[in-house]
């Protein structure tokens, strides 16, 4: 028998300073604000500052991890696990946990990054929720953020025109089993024979960074956009009925969906295959594009502090990323 659930108590978002606008770009690159707006409804993203610790992934972290802290009325030394949902770490020893465990003194828990691109929020949410079942801890921090712009080829219009930085986080904690209010279920799945869609050559220990790299840019992410669409659409779309038929609800029981933020005409066609209104998909693609592991939570946060979701909703929280992974998490909030 099953004693406990987990339930998501406070949210946290933020975002660098720095705005860049789709005429920004069409001053790096051959595009325009038009195509931008026509084929993926983004009109501006954030850009970390280069070198400021005050924008370093473990410091948007820091941030986002204090405001939902202070939501859920929890301080730093409740907190038993931090879990980092990222594919752009500070540094690739020690984890960008661990960064963000010494700037918020949680001294008690233990931190760990996950990677599993723009479905790391889900995936980190998983592990927290499992841990919180099993009775193991009582509060758990899970973090979703990016510093993109590092990885992004600001040469190649088709894929730097997407993303952005950002930061959200949320705070987990331990409740009965037969509290409404709580996470109904998780489901992650992953494909790694199409590692090819959407993949960084070099950085890692496979392909170290040469002069020969650099030159070729394979240290710099490379996308295969029009595949990833069809994939994206479809799995989005089989993730949100796998996680109703779970729970033998239908779309008529969902108040809101946060789908992951890739590319608003993905959303839009996710919308349509699920014959379920625009009105109902939480969206801030416009404002910050692509954030990868951030953008179901900031999303999450922004729909949760201006009163659209409220107690005893359901919502919805679907993604696709590279590897690739997928996965939702139907929750009562
Ligand atoms: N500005 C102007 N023209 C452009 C640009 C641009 N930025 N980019 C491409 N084009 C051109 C192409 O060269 C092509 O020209 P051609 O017809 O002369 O060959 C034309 O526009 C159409 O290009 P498509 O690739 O067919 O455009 P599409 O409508 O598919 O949009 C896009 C491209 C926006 C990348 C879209 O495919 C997409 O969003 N895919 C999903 C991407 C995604 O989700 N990525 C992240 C997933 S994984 C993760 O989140 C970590």
């Amino acid at each position: 028998m099953t004693l406990y659930a987990s339930r998501i108590i406070g949210t946290g978002s933020a975002f660098p300073e720095t705005r860049r606008t789709n005429e920004d770009l069409s001053r790096m690159v051959d595009t325009t604000n038009e195509w931008i707006l026509e084929r993926t409804g983004i009109q501006e993203r954030r850009i970390a500052r280069k070198g400021d610790p005050t924008e370093f992934n473990s410091s948007l972290g820091h941030r986002a991890a204090l405001r939902a802290l202070e939501m859920a009325g929890k301080t730093p030394d409740d907190i038993d696990a931090i879990i980092y949902a990222t594919c752009s770490p500070d540094t690739l020893v020690p984890s960008t946990a661990c960064w963000l465990q010494q700037k918020l003194g949680a001294r008690r828990a233990w931190a760990t990054d996950i990677n599993a691109a723009c479905s790391g929020f889900v995936y980190a949410s998983t592990i927290a929720d499992k841990f919180l079942r099993s009775g193991a801890h009582q509060t758990i921090l899970v973090v979703g953020a990016e510093v993109l712009n590092t990885f992004v080829d600001w040469q190649d219009r088709t894929s730097c025109i997407l993303f952005g930085d950002g930061a959200g986080a949320a705070v987990f904690e331990r409740t009965e089993a037969d509290n409404p209010r709580r996470i109904l279920s998780t489901h992650l799945q992953s494909d790694g024979s199409l590692w090819d869609v959407f993949h960084t050559p070099a950085g890692g220990s496979a392909l170290e960074v040469t002069h020969d790299v650099i030159e070729r840019r394979d240290h710099k992410m490379k996308m295969k956009g029009k595949e990833i669409f069809k994939i994206a659409v479809k799995t989005l779309a089989d993730f949100a009925v796998r996680a109703l038929e779970a729970n033998n609800m239908t779309l008529k029981d969902l108040d809101w969906v946060v789908p992951h933020q890739a590319n608003l005409r993905i959303i839009e066609a996710v919308a349509k295959r699920l014959d379920l209104p625009m009105s109902k998909m939480i969206v801030n693609i416009e404002r910050y594009g692509n954030t990868s592991a951030a953008t179901v939570p900031t999303a999450l946060d922004e729909a949760v502090r201006d009163g659209r979701i409220q107690p005893g909703q359901t919502v919805l929280c679907d993604v696709f990323g590279a590897g690739l992974t997928y996965g939702s998490m139907l929750l009562r909030w």
